[in-house]
This record gives structure tokens, C-alpha cells and sequence, in this order.
């Protein structure tokens, strides 16, 4: 009966939904009443300032909690309740169904082994037969564009630079076939050369294999040209939610709006590049009220009073009191 009802979830079930998580380590809350969704085959962003709480958010999406971290909402990926999964269950889910390629990679790949054991290991971990896994593995580092796949397995990541590893964490990230991946920054190590063909093969990829994207980025140009929906991010909430498209035409909260104007190549070469004044906040250290309201220059005295939900606003979701007001 339970693998009957779990196949039909799979059939309906979003990559990924995360539905009003929040998330503190002791009394300092870093995350609050974060929902957000990514289909099969979509290509979602999140968006903000350095500290906004993207990173938290996507490894909580692989149940990846920060030592003494509460959660509470709810996170399904592929299928399962992150939150209340055991170890084993998040083992496999990240063995199998959800893979996460993290900013910087040399961080994140064991320097003292061997490529070839690195990318085969989730393949093996499902049960595939040491030769196809080395085969398909190979396939894979030649579609990253790894001259030498071969020679690759054998070679330990310190032989890599910083683009060439990259893109072998993207084979060992693809290489299981997953329907959903996580891409923290996937490319911000990178020249912007490197970044491009990065970005290409993504897609080609998630394309391929009809994977949900969760692309993380605070560059709201690359989000603009690869993501079909946008979330974006301050003080450890969703402050707006739209398509693209809408998102660049017209944004529906002052935050976007700063993020655009701070962000040269979406407006334009001759645009002025606006810095955002003061200082990203901490959800622990923001203001009363609107966590913005210190820096928003739409801001009276209601938005330091409550906490603004989040709304529609034509097509849009806007936490903000006066979307309205918010000129493109
Ligand atoms: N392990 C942790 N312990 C305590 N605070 C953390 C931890 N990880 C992140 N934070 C805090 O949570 C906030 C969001 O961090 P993060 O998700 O890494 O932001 P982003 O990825 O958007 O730059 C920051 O204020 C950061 O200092
Ligand atoms: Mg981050």
C-alpha cells in the first residue's frame, strides 16, 4: 500500500515545496514563513544581498540544518518530508533524488580522493555495477567539457582549477539523474566565460532530464536570463514573488526595485549604478516591522509597526504595504 501512495505522489509532486519554514538557532530566528515551490523542468531563482538566508534555505531543502537549528513548516523534496525524515531517508534522498552544487566546490569535494570515486559514488550508492557506473560517469565529464574524461577519474581535485572542478561537481551532481537540484551560487567562483558555458550545460541538462532548478544567485542579471520565476530574498523572508519577465518590467517591492537599480547590465549600459543605502540586516537585527523599512525609501511610520504578509499584486506577490507605489 505505502509504495502505491508513494508513486502517486510522484506523479503530482512539485520538485520542491517548502511551506512556511522557519528556522533558529536558540532565540536567534534566521528564517521566517519561507514558502517556496519549483516544479519538475522549472527554472526557479532566489534572489538577495549576501546574508538573506538563501543558502540556509536551500540546504534546509536537503535537510542540511545548521548545528542546533530548529526548523519548523514543512520541506518536501522529490517526495519527502525533509523535517521528519530519519538519516537514512535523507542519505538516499541526496544519494539519489536531489543534488546540490554548492559555491565553492573545492570546499565541498574530499581533497585526499580521487575524482573517479567522488562522481561514481551516487551512481554505486543506488546499486549500479562498478563498469556502468564508470561509463556513465565518463559520458557525463565529457559533456561538462572535461577534455580528458579518463585521465580525469584518476586525477585528485587539487589537478582541477576552479572551473574545471566546478563543472566535475556538476557531472557528480548529474550523474544520479535527479529530480531536483540545488545551485547555490553555482557559478560565482567562476570568469565570466566559464560562467556562461556553465549556465548552458545547466539548462541543457535540466532540459534532458525535466529536473527542477533551484538557482541561487545575488546576481539578478543571471537570474533574469536563465529563471522562469524569481523569489527574492531579505532578512531571511520572501519579500516578492513573480515571473521573470514581470519581475524586471515592473517590481512590486522598493527591495527589488534597490536589487534592479544596483544592478547595471539589466538596465542598460547608461543606467547609473544606484548602490542599495546602508547595509544588508539579519532577520535577528532588522527593524521592527518591515525588515527593509531602515533603507526603503517609500517607508512611513505603518511600516514600522507591522510586519507586511505577503500579497498579491497583479501577477506578483509582494510583501510590501504600498506595492502600488513602487515605480518600475
Ligand atoms: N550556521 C550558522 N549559524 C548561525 N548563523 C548562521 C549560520 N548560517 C548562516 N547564518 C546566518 O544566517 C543568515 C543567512 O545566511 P545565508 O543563508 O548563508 O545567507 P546567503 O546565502 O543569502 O548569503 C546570515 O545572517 C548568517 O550569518
Ligand atoms: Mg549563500
Amino acid at each position: 500500500m505505502t509504495v502505491l501512495t508513494e508513486e502517486k505522489d510522484t506523479a503530482r509532486e512539485t520538485a520542491l515545496h517548502i511551506e512556511g519554514l522557519s528556522l533558529s538557532i536558540g532565540a536567534t530566528p534566521l528564517l521566517a514563513d519561507v514558502s517556496l515551490r519549483v516544479a519538475h523542468g522549472e527554472t526557479v531563482g532566489l534572489v538577495g544581498e549576501s546574508g538573506s538566508g538563501k543558502s540556509l534555505t536551500s540546504r534546509t531543502a536537503l535537510g542540511m540544518l545548521p548545528r542546533g537549528a530548529t526548523a519548523t513548516g514543512e520541506v518536501r523534496a522529490a517526495g519527502l518530508d525533509v523535517l521528519t525524515a530519519d538519516r537514512a531517508a535523507l542519505r538516499d534522498l541526496r544519494r539519489t533524488r536531489v543534488s546540490m552544487i554548492f559555491q565553492d566546490p573545492r570546499s565541498s569535494i574530499n581533497p585526499v580522493r580521487r575524482v573517479g570515486h567522488y562522481l561514481t559514488e551516487g551512481l554505486r550508492a543506488r546499486g549500479t555495477p562498478a563498469d556502468e557506473a564508470i561509463e556513465r560517469v565518463l559520458e557525463l565529464l565529457d559533456q561538462v567539457g572535461i577534455r580528458d574524461p579518463q585521465g580525469a577519474l584518476r586525477r585528485y581535485p587539487h589537478e582541477f582549477s576552479g572551473g574545471m572542478l566546478q563543472r566535475v561537481m556538476i557531472a557528480g551532481a548529474l550523474s544520479t539523474e535527479p529530480r531536483m537540484l540545488l545551485a547555490d551560487e553555482p557559478t560565482t567562483a567562476l570568469d565570466v566565460t566559464t560562467q556562461a558555458e556553465v549556465v548552458t550545460l545547466l539548462k541543457r541538462m535540466q532540459r534532458i532530464h525535466g529536473t527542477g532548478m533551484l538557482f541561487v544567485t545575488h546576481d539578478l542579471d543571471l537570474a533574469a536570463a536563465i529563471c522562469d520565476r524569481i523569489y527574492v530574498m531579505y532578512a531571511g523572508r520572501i519579500v516578492e514573488e513573480a515571473a521573470s519577465g514581470r519581475l524586471f518590467a515592473a517590481p512590486s517591492h522598493p527591495y527589488t526595485k534597490a536589487l534592479l537599480e544596483a544592478s547595471p547590465s539589466v538596465r542598460g549600459e547608461k543606467a547609473v549604478i544606484k548602490a542599495i543605502e546602508g547595509r544588508p540586516r539579519a532577520l535577528s537585527e532588522a527593524p521592527e516591522g518591515c525588515a527593509f523599512g531602515d533603507r526603503c525609501p517609500l517607508a512611513d511610520k505603518n511600516c514600522a509597526t507591522q510586519v507586511p504578509v505577503l500579497r498579491p499584486h497583479g501577477t506578483s506577490l509582494s510583501a510590501c504595504l504600498r506595492p502600488e507605489q513602487v515605480t518600475p
